[in-house]
């Protein structure tokens, strides 16, 4: 359908993957079964995967080759595939699962095996993408067992690459021990880090509203924007994670990856060339610049019981796994400043957290108000400033405020919106993982996160981690389906300003 969509016509086609094999340890686990599963059918079904294809699940587990094939017949039941659809079975055919513990060398040379035995009988050149599915703590015992077995180092002509999964340390120590673990084995080149925002459509649509476009550029900087909100707010809790979130936190959760993405695109300088590392210098250069955080810019929370979706819900500290009398925070509102010549004076508004009122996320640039009340004597409300939204989910697309004049014999202006909807305009847009499989496969790294973006990150983020370690103040408790706590709001009205209203 999307093909016959006149905006999509004379695109040149999608690019071809080359024929490889993937290795998913922590094949057994939620992200497999949630993400990657019906990642790869999607991309299957859409003959977006060459022919010459093998997928070997590792872990623990004591499956077989068809308890792991399961996982993907349940991935094509959930989009409507049809048991018996020939592209399929096809598929299953090129699944395989090794049984073993991370930390046992056997398995690596099982592994070494099957996958040998695969290239050879389908005619696999032997490109490799790892990837780590796992918990953190078994990164670098992975890693550690492909250096050795002799796995991480491409072949003659080939790849071999590494995908890691977030959480990528807890803070700047562990980010920047982790980072020495894989390069002891892996080049940087070949170590692809992700962060799923940067395979979500709209969150590249950043840098095509920015850089494709003459027009916004020139306003995008502190002569004409107030301040900038970016605010993702889920309506989930902790959804059976307890275990991991209640040691991680929004901050480590999502504020140190997902939301410093968000800033470094909307506040980084145009790239030269749009390739891997010319994006990420720039981004990197935004985290730099953004001044130390203060703990009296920033507020942390956590929800108490409350009404989502019109049913009730518990509070964090009654969630499974969590401890009943935990510090972590559900919440995180910030208030930062990118100190450099485009931005100097502009504050940027970052919150997020679980069991808000709604699942939304967006950034909004909130230009300044017009320079002469032109208005006033005619005793009008002043015209609201202008706003920019760049919708990120769930209604995908952009929105541009202005004041326009009420029709009629009076001079009356009211604010209205000009609206672009992502959906309806091109249809519907592949999943972040989707995407981001594919990229890794190609060898483009630009949506996938530098080492040194990864540890700029945590450079800012760990100092205000460790203050609030070592305060005796508890998150501020928040309803379960309210906005957060209230000393988020107090946060933006101590500077004249407010949250949206989402
Ligand atoms: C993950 C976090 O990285 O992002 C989750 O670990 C969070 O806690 C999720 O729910 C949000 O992603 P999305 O794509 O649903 O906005």
């Amino acid at each position: 359908m999307t093909a016959d969509n006149p905006l999509r016509v004379g695109l040149p086609p999608d690019r071809e993957a080359p024929p490889f094999s993937l290795v998913i340890f922590g094949a057994g686990g939620d992200l497999t079964r949630r993400k990657l599963a019906p990642a790869l059918w999607r991309l299957k079904a859409a003959g977006l995967l060459p022919d010459r294809l093998q997928v070997v699940g590792f872990s623990r587990g004591r499956r077989t080759d068809d308890g792991f094939r399961d996982v993907f017949r349940q991935a094509a039941r959930d989009a409507g595939t049809a048991a018996d659809d020939p592209t399929l079975a096809a598929f299953l055919a090129q699944i395989r699962y090794v049984a073993a513990a991370f930390d046992d060398a056997a398995g690596y040379r099982r592994l070494a095996d099957v996958l040998a035995e695969g290239e050879r009988a389908r005619g696999i050149p032997p490109n490799r993408l790892f990837y780590l599915a796992t918990p953190p703590e078994a990164y670098p015992v992975v890693v550690g067992h492909l250096g050795a077995a002799g796995l991480a180092r491409a072949a003659p002509g080939a790849f071999c690459r590494l995908v890691v999964e977030k959480p990528f340390g807890r803070d700047s120590a562990s980010a920047h021990q982790l980072n020495r673990e894989l390069h002891q084995v892996f080049g940087e080149d070949q170590i692809y880090r992700i962060d799923h925002y940067l395979g979500k459509e709209t969150v590249q649509n950043i840098l095509a509203f920015r850089f494709a476009n003459a027009i916004f550029e020139p306003l995008w900087n502190r002569k004409y924007v107030d301040h900038v909100q970016i605010t993702v707010a889920e309506s989930l809790g902790v959804e059976g994670r307890g275990g991991y979130y209640d040691h991680a936190g929004a901050a480590r959760d999502m504020v140190q990856n997902h939301l410093f993405q968000l800033l470094a695109l909307v506040a980084m300088e145009p790239p030269v060339t749009f390739d891997a590392d010319a994006v990420r210098d720039e981004k990197v250069k935004v985290l730099r610049a953004v001044a130390p955080l203060v703990p009296d810019r920033a507020v942390r929370g956590q929800y108490r019981a409350g009404m989502v979706d019109g049913r009730p819900v518990p509070g964090y500290r009654e969630e499974p796994d969590v401890d009943p009398a935990s510090r972590t925070e559900t919440f995180v509102a910030l208030a930062l400043m990118v100190e450099n010549w485009r931005w100097a004076g502009v504050p940027f508004y970052l919150r997020t957290g679980k069991r808000l009122a709604k699942r939304v996320s967006e950034i909004a640039i909130q230009f300044a108000p017009v320079p002469h009340r032109f208005f006033r004597a005619l005793d009008l409300p002043d015209v609201e400033p202008n706003v920019l939204t760049l919708n990120i989910q769930p209604d995908e697309g952009l929105a541009l405020t202005f004041g326009a004049k009420v029709p009629g014999p009076a001079m009356r202006i009211r604010t209205v919106h000009m609206d672009f909807l992502y959906g309806s305009a091109f249809g519907q847009a592949p999943e972040a993982y989707e995407r981001l499989l594919l990229d890794a496969v190609h060898g483009d790294s630009t949506l996938f996160t530098r080492h040194d973006e990864v540890e700029a990150a945590w450079a800012l983020l760990t100092p205000l981690l460790e203050t609030w370690a070592a305060s005796a103040a508890e998150p501020v408790g928040y309803e379960a389906g309210s906005w957060g706590p209230t000393p988020a709001f107090d946060l933006l009205a101590r500077d004249g300003r407010r949250w949206r209203r989402l």
